[in-house]
């Protein structure tokens, strides 16, 4: 069973990735950040609450963040496994996560600063997060979601400025995570972000199948 992580830094492709790997091994893929912007969109005090922290580009408050993801794994979908997409981001988060369940592989998605602000300038989403790029990966039709046809826009938090602060906070916060499982003796497996969606989804499907 797969109980894994995608790390990576924004816009590396955790959303685009975790959803095709979920879908593939028919596990859910966990973004604690999609958890956020619905709460968000349906108004709620948690939503609230997130959403200023979100805008900044800061991580919302830890003890928000870790009882949001219990309830998730609460359910009854996660026990065939899941893939964590955004989280952990922080040794908190990482110590919560070990009291709730136990992580089995770690994938880490690379990507230049360069294509991260290329990918940042298209990307377009839903309002239900389904994800888009106006160059590659555009929908069927301009501006339309082909899922769900809803209007597709630029998220909130793409101001450069919490932009900065994201990428940051990965590199301080999030990335010591990848030695703390690798010294627990947790495969981790590095996959280039930068080639097609196509291409890096073979990668991370081969990755996993060897391991497996
Ligand atoms: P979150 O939504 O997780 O944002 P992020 O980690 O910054 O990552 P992104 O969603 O921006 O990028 P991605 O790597 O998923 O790339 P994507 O697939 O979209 O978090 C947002 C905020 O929520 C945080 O800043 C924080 O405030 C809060 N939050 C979330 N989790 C938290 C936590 N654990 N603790 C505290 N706060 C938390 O791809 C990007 C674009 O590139 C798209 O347009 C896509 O179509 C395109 N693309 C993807 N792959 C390729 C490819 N291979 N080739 C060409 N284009 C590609």
């Amino acid at each position: 069973m797969i109980h894994a992580i995608l790390f990576g830094p924004q816009a590396s492709g955790k959303g685009t990735q975790s959803k095709l790997l979920a879908e593939a091994l028919g596990i859910p893929a966990i973004s604690t950040g999609e958890m956020f912007r619905e709460q968000i969109k349906r108004g709620t005090g948690l939503g609230k609450e997130a959403e200023a922290y979100m805008n900044r580009g800061e991580l919302v408050p830890d003890e928000l963040t870790n009882a949001i993801v219990r309830d998730r794994l609460s359910r009854d979908d996660v026990k065939k496994g899941y893939v964590f997409d955004g989280f952990p981001r922080n040794a908190v988060q990482a110590d919560a996560l070990d009291s709730l369940s136990t992580i089995n592989l770690t994938l880490v998605l690379t990507l230049s600063d360069n294509e991260i602000v290329r990918r940042l300038s298209g990307r377009r989403v839903c309002p239900n997060d389904h994800i888009y790029h106006t160059e590659y990966k555009p929908p069927r039709q301009a501006g339309v979601c082909d899922i769900d046809g809803l209007p597709l826009s630029q998220r909130d938090d793409e101001t450069p400025e919490a932009i900065r602060v994201r990428l940051r906070i990965y590199r301080e916060r999030t990335t010591p995570l990848i030695d703390r499982y690798r010294k627990q003796g947790i495969p981790i497996l590095e996959i280039d972000g930068s080639p097609s969606i196509e291409d890096v989804h073979a990668s991370v499907m081969k990755a996993v199948e060897a391991y497996r």
